[in-house]
């Protein structure tokens, strides 16, 4: 069987990994891939964005199964035009993928079916926009409507900073098309929580849970960025917690994509904030997180493969799906100066593989045979271990074999994970 995986970061890396392990797989092709992956995967210099070339790409090759894991090509309807030609594929239609392309879209979408999430209103117009601040007052949310790398979203802690937020935004050009519509919400406090799902439009299965660490820098200081470290499972993420999701807003959000006509099959992500009053949506990403999937799919007992296309067939209720009762910790080594300005082209030497160890290349390339930095994020050490403090103190201690002298990390991946019980 040839398979072809959409996309080239490190989450790209682990699916490519993952689904390997199938027996029945003879060949992957990864659109594009990185070098970090090219003894896995066979790299091909296609953009993830040019659905065109990927089309034919995949009818040349005769690839029987496709995975699209970035948001661009969902959104731009990927898996439509594979289907169209006769290739089955994991990952949601056009229609579906509105889900995390429009926020107002997903915003109405839970307010008229009762899924819990922050008090909003949606604004394309400048005057109404700043008088709804200025009447709720700070701490407030603004968000653009549309696809922003991960940096549409400014948690405002002043009235001031909001404005100017919204102005960038609708005056201002921020973000383009994006930015024409902006979301204002409710503030809202509490731990966050990943939840990535299997869901084929009737059946929703919930994968492990994992915690994100979005900020730069330590103490989570510094700019958002697309993601530092991960673990799995989170904490917060109680069996209580984990029973309300699954009533409250799992299954309402299928059934509510379902009676649009937005049927969602593929990985629906739910990113939440445990409050006070319970679990709430924050966001809903049409696909895989990054670095979640680098922490989720190490935990995965069953085959992905099969899963997957069980998800397509439309047939996931009659798969297992089970997890190893583990923890798993990813530390994310970035180029100096990301998010901002980085240096590409320095050299990597990758320490010996290990059980219970992975590594996963989100931006390098293969040059002489010589692994070279080429983008913000470059690797996700991954070590999977009975605990959480042995899980952290793995990759760590994994991390700290590599040879990237112009890379860095946070070192306080896990921390407050770690602290949980006592918060
Ligand atoms: P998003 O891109 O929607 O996930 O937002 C990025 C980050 O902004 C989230 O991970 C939260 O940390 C924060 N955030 C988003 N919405 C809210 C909210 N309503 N209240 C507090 N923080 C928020
Ligand atoms: N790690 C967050 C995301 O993939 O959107």
């Amino acid at each position: 069987m040839k398979v072809l995986v959409v996309g080239g970061g490190g989450r790209e890396h682990a699916i490519v990994r993952a689904i390997k392990k199938n027996p029945i797989v003879r060949k992957i092709y990864a659109l594009p891939g990185n070098g970090g992956m090219a003894s896995e995967a066979e790299c091909v210099p296609v953009k993830a964005t040019d659905i065109g070339a990927i089309v034919r790409f995949a009818s040349e090759h005769r690839v029987n199964y496709a995975v699209v894991a970035p948001d661009d090509p969902l959104a731009m309807g990927a898996v439509d035009a594979l289907e169209a030609v006769g290739i089955p594929c994991f990952g949601p239609n056009s229609a579906a993928a509105i889900i995390e392309s429009s926020k107002a879209f997903s915003k109405e979408l839970m307010h008229r079916y009762g899924i819990p999430t922050a008090r909003f209103e949606t604004f394309t117009e400048l005057a109404p926009a700043l008088e709804y601040i200025e009447a709720q007052g700070a701490p407030i949310v603004v968000k653009a409507d549309g696809l922003a790398l991960g940096k549409g979203v400014t948690v405002a802690m002043s009235v001031e900073e909001a404005k100017t937020a919204v102005r960038d935004m609708l005056e201002g050009g921020k973000f383009g098309a994006s930015g024409r519509k902006v979301v204002i919400e409710e503030y809202l406090e509490g731990p966050e929580v990943s939840v990535l799902t299997f869901t084929d439009g009737e059946t929703i299965v919930p994968m492990v849970s994992s915690m994100d660490h979005k900020r730069a820098h330590d103490g989570d200081t510094g700019p958002n960025t697309g993601g530092m470290g991960t673990v799995a499972p989170n904490p917060y993420y109680t069996p209580e917690v984990a029973e309300r999701c699954m009533r409250e807003i799992f299954i309402p959000t299928i059934r509510a994509m379902r009676a649009q006509g937005r049927t969602f099959k593929g990985c629906l992500y739910f990113g939440l904030m445990v409050t006070r009053d319970g679990p709430k949506v924050i966001e809903y990403n049409c696909r895989f997180g990054d670095p979640e999937t680098q922490v989720v799919l190490p935990l995965l007992e069953s085959d992905l493969l099969t899963v997957m296309q069980a998800v397509t067939e439309g047939r996931l209720k009659e798969v297992e799906v089970k997890f190893f009762d583990k923890h798993s910790c990813c530390v994310v080594l970035a180029s100096k100066g990301y998010p901002g300005k980085y240096e590409s082209g320095c050299e990597i030497e990758l320490p010996e593989p290990e059980a219970n160890r992975e590594i996963y290349v989100a931006g390098a390339e293969l040059q002489d045979g010589k692994l070279l930095s080429h983008g913000g994020r470059v690797l996700g050490v991954v070590a999977v271990e009975d605990t959480l403090k042995d899980a952290v103190a793995g990759a760590y201690d994994y991390a700290g074999r590599v040879k990237f002298e112009n890379g860095f990390c946070r070192s306080d991946i896990g921390a407050r994970a770690l602290r949980a019980p006592a918060e």
